[in-house]
């Protein structure tokens, strides 16, 4: 794992607004993973900007989305698909047939998991995934749990997690819904490089564990070591207890 640590959350987001624009000039067409959540924030509001300013063409880009809350519609102001809207996708140039989504209000569940993981892998695969990482080390939406899913499934959401996604829909956790769609481990891993991005103290603990624990279904963000091409965009809060860079 390749880690870089940044004085603060602007910096880190200008850096990985950086990474996506070099990997979109090296191949216009490129398939980007992308994740919601607060970490991304500064990236995106980056994005838009060097779109803004001529500095990245995203006309030929395809994206998948991680994840989706199940039961709501992409209108829904809770709805990742919402928040990539407002945050991204209607300030630059994606061709709307090549922004992919979890529909959370498909009727077949398991079938729309199936679609998306069949769409990923019409496209050739992911180049470039992004990652946030939850409070208690789940990445997309894979939870810790006994066992984890490789492909593209539904979830059911830890109480902790519909706690941190409350700020989504007014505040209020017993809000959030308690299922959603996400792409698999094996989904994540497959991508060809992997950026996950944490800010803050409060996830130190769980980026320490990623990097330098064992890899347990415990803390799903653990699998990333046996990927080969996955860089760390930290603050200074979320490095503080790394013992070891490896
Ligand atoms: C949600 C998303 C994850 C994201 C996580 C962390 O649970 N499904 O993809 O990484 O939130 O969010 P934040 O960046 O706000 O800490």
């Amino acid at each position: 794992m390749k880690i870089r640590v940044f004085e603060d959350a602007e910096d880190l987001g200008r850096a990985v607004a950086n990474r996506i624009a070099n990997q979109v000039k090296k191949n216009p067409g490129a398939v980007l993973g992308l994740a919601t959540g607060g970490t991304p924030l500064a990236t995106y509001a980056e994005l838009r900007r060097m779109h803004a300013a001529g500095v990245i063409d995203f006309s030929l880009v395809i994206t998948f989305n991680l994840d989706e809350f199940a039961g709501i519609d992409a209108s829904h102001p809770g709805s990742f698909r919402r928040y990539m809207e407002l945050k991204l996708f209607d300030s630059v140039n994606l061709d709307p047939r090549r922004i992919h989504f979890l529909n959370g209000a498909a009727t077949d569940l398991d079938a729309e998991c199936v679609r998306y993981e069949e769409a990923i892998a019409s496209t050739g695969g992911i180049d470039l995934q992004l990652l946030g990482i939850g409070a208690n080390g789940h990445i997309g939406f894979n939870e810790p749990d006994d066992t984890l899913a490789a492909r593209t499934h539904r979830v059911r959401l830890h109480d902790q997690t519909r706690r941190d996604n409350a700020a989504l829909f007014g505040g209020n956790p017993s809000q959030v819904p308690r299922e959603a769609l996400s792409m698999g481990m094996g989904t994540i891993l497959k991508s060809r490089a992997v950026v996950l991005m944490a800010t803050g103290a409060r996830k130190a603990r769980c980026i320490e564990l990623a990097v330098n624990g064992p890899i347990t279904t415990r803390l799903p963000a653990s699998f990333l070591q046996l990927h080969r091409d996955v860089e760390l965009y930290l603050d200074r809060g979320a490095a503080s207890q790394l013992t070891r860079r490896r």
